[in-house]
C-alpha cells in the first residue's frame, strides 16, 4: 500500500513556542493584553511612535536570545517529519509559521516560510533590503544601505500589510494532501483561512492545539504542543512509504 501522504502544508502559530517560554499573544498574560496592537504592530503606530515600536521588538528580541528560550519537543518533531519526506522522492513539505522567533530553524527545520517576517532582521524601508540583527534598534540608527538614519524597521509583517511569500504558500496548499494547524488561535487572516484552501484540495485537515478554536477541521487534537505534536508525527511516519 502505498502512503496517503505526498504533499504536507503545516501552520503553526504561538502556541508552539509557549512551552519554550515565549508569550502568546492572545491569552490572558499575552502580548496583546499589555499592548495595543494599533500601537506596536501597524504602520500607523510606527509612523506616530516608532520608539515605542522599537521598544516593543528590542524587548522581544533580546528575550529569544536568552539561553533558556531554546526549541521544544514539537518544533523538533516538524524537523523530524521534513527530514522523512526528504528522503522518500515525489513527497514535499513546506512549513509556514506566523511566529517571528527562530526555533524552527533552530529545530532543524529548513522549507520554512516566515509569513509573519523575523524579530532577528530589519530592513530598510526605503529599499526593501534585509539585514540580520541582533541587538537593539533605536529611532535614528543610520541605515546600512542607504546611510539615512531612521529608514530601518523590525522585519515584521504588521496588521495592513501583506504576509509574506504567499505565491509559495497558496502553491504548496494547492497541492497538499495532508494539512496541519498547531498551536494557533485562527484570528488572523490569511492564515486563519489556510485549511480551507487546503480541504479545498482534498487535503485531510487536522488541529493540534492547547483549546479548541471555531474552526472545522477533519479532526482535533488538543493538548501540549510539546506532546500530542510529537506523537501525530510519529503516526503519520508510519503511515509514510517505507524508504528503499
Ligand atoms: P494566539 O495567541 O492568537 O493563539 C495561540 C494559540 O495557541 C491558542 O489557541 C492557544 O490555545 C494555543 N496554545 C497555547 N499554548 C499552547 C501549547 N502549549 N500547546 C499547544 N497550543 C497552545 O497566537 P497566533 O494564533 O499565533 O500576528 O496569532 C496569530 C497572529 O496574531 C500572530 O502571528 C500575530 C498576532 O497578532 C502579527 O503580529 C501580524
Amino acid at each position: 500500500m502505498t502512503s496517503p501522504y505526498r504533499s504536507i502544508v503545516v501552520l503553526t502559530g504561538a502556541g508552539i513556542s509557549a512551552e519554550s517560554g515565549i508569550q502568546t499573544f492572545r491569552a490572558s498574560d499575552g502580548l496583546w493584553e499589555n499592548h495595543r496592537v494599533e500601537d506596536v504592530a501597524t504602520p500607523e503606530g510606527f509612523a506616530s511612535n516608532p520608539v515605542i515600536v522599537h521598544q516593543f521588538y528590542n524587548g522581544r528580541r533580546h528575550q529569544l536570545q536568552q539561553p533558556h528560550i531554546r526549541p521544544n519537543p514539537a518544533h523538533s518533531a516538524l524537523a523530524r517529519l521534513e527530514y522523512e519526506m526528504s528522503q522518500r522522492p515525489d513527497h514535499k513539505f513546506l512549513l509556514v509559521t506566523q511566529n517571528i522567533d527562530n526555533l524552527h530553524e533552530r529545530a532543524g527545520s529548513r522549507e520554512l516560510v516566515h509569513m509573519h517576517g523575523e524579530l532577528l532582521k530589519i530592513r530598510c524601508a526605503e529599499s526593501g533590503l534585509i539585514f540580520e540583527h541582533r541587538d537593539n534598534l533605536q529611532v535614528g540608527d543610520e541605515c546600512r544601505c542607504c546611510r539615512v538614519p531612521g529608514n530601518l524597521r523590525p522585519h515584521v509583517v504588521w496588521f495592513g500589510e501583506m504576509p509574506l511569500e504567499m505565491p509559495r504558500i497558496t502553491r504548496a496548499l494547492d497541492e497538499c494532501d495532508l494539512f496541519l494547524s498547531i498551536g494557533t488561535s485562527g484570528n488572523v487572516y490569511p492564515a486563519a483561512g489556510f485549511y480551507e484552501s487546503a480541504k479545498s484540495s482534498g487535503a485531510h485537515t487536522v488541529e493540534l492545539n492547547l483549546d479548541p478554536t471555531h474552526s472545522h477541521f477533519d479532526e482535533h487534537i488538543y493538548g501540549q504542543a510539546s506532546e500530542i505534536v510529537p506523537a501525530f508525527v510519529d503516526r503519520v511516519i508510519r503511515q509514510l512509504d517505507p524508504l528503499t
